[in-house]
């Protein structure tokens, strides 16, 4: 079996699906719950056996050495993580304490774990850890995509935390000689997505008649990849990557901002017209820039297809319209989410530090 950690989040809960989806391994899913985890997520995996959901934090050292013990994982898969760029501008505490040293604490329940393990279980025991192409900075408009030997130039407080823990998982495998893997990605989008992120807050907006905030131009670029994509990519180099490496990960999509919410505006005409006829085009309203905004990620994922073969199967075209087509058909979710409801299910539904 495997620990993911962060399997209620956006792409946690996804990898978890499409894991139990594809295979019959069991997973042990850690996750705190915080406001970005959602049990509801996991609903059609609930009393699956091959499932079993913890409440827990990755920093609780004792609780790992515990799971570990019990479980025996052969792999972590460490999704866990305060991921928001915008909050981690308004307080990074969150940030450090999670994305630093809760990685590092999840480091050493991992290294006490495998280093007492027999000969053949240590030799195919990994520690995956999924993190962002923000650790790399901003790109010019020319300059060439991210590549796995980029300078780290991080530039939030969010992808300066996630670059310390790239740096801690680095030097676990050199130090200790933990079964280290890095993987490092490009924005991700798809069902699940919380609606504080630009994809699913423009829709949500969208279909709420609300302003759809750009913040400053609208000409900043991201690399889209959608996020069962994501989750194949981390499967493949779960089996096959090699001890140490780092793998970039994106989807050959560079688009800016106001392309994206005006590709979203489009689709929401076509498949839900607003009542008056006029475009959802018109409620976009440019606001105050995000402070330090990185102006341009993309990724270069040549390692990762020449040496496992990965290729994304979605494109954008493709991706997004199943995105707002899953946003469309669930308006439950989006409800339950706005109006802070998937909290108190997960309180009545499971109690504390109990799961499905
Ligand atoms: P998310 O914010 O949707 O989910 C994070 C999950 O981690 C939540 O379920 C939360 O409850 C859980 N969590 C937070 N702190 C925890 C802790 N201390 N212990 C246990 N669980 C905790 O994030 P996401 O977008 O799904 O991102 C998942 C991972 O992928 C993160 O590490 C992120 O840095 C990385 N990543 C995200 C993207 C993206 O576009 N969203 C792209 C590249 C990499
Ligand atoms: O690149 C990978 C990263 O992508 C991940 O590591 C992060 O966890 C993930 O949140 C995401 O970070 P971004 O900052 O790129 O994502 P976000 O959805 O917050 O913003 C995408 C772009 O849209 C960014 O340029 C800021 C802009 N934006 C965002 C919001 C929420 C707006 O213009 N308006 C908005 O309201």
């Amino acid at each position: 079996m495997i620990l993911v950690t962060g399997g209620a989040g956006f792409i946690g809960s996804n990898f978890v699906l499409d894991w139990l989806a594809g295979g019959d391994e069991p997973v042990v899913n850690l996750d705190k719950l915080t406001y970005a985890g959602n049990l509801a997520n996991l609903a059609s995996v609930q009393g699956d056996v091959r499932h079993t959901f913890v409440q827990g934090d990755i920093g609780d050292s004792a609780l790992i050495d515990r799971l570990l013990a019990e479980h025996r994982p052969r792999a972590i898969v460490n999704f866990a993580a305060e991921s928001h760029v915008d909050r981690s501008i308004h307080g990074a505490e969150d940030f450090i304490a999670t994305n630093i040293v809760g990685t590092f604490r999840l480091l050493e329940a991992a290294r006490g774990h495998w280093s007492q393990l027999p000969a053949d279980d240590k030799a195919a025991f990994r520690f995956l850890h999924v993190s962002t192409d923000e650790v790399y900075g901003t790109l010019a408009p020319d300059a060439p995509a991210f590549t796995e030997e980029h300078v780290y130039e991080p530039n939030s407080p969010y992808s300066a935390s996630k670059a310390a823990s790239d740096h801690l998982v680095r030097a676990w495998r050199h130090t200790h000689g933990l079964p280290v893997l890095t993987t490092n990605c490009s924005n991700n989008y798809g069902p699940y997505h919380f609606p504080e992120k630009l994809i699913p807050l423009m829709i949500v907006n969208a279909l709420a008649g609300k302003p759809l905030p750009i913040y400053g131009d609208g000409q900043q670029v991201r690399d889209w990849l959608y996020v069962t994509d994501h989750c194949s990519a981390i499967r493949r180099v779960l089996e096959a990557g090699r001890l140490g490496e780092t793998y970039n990960i994106g989807g050959w999509n560079e688009k800016t901002n106001l392309a994206i919410v005006h590709t979203i505006c489009d689709l929401l005409d076509e498949l839900q017209p607003r009542a008056d006829g006029q475009s959802y085009r018109t409620q976009i309203t440019h606001v105050q820039d995000r402070p330090g905004h990185d102006r341009r990620y993309a990724i270069d994922a040549r390692k990762i297809e020449r040496e496992l073969g990965w290729r994304p199967a979605e494109t954008f075209d493709t991706g997004i319209r199943k995105t707002v087509g899953w946003y469309l058909a669930n308006a439950g979710w989006v409800q339950n989410v706005q109006s802070g409801a998937y909290r108190d299910w997960v309180a009545t539904q499971y109690g504390v530090g109990q799961g499905a």
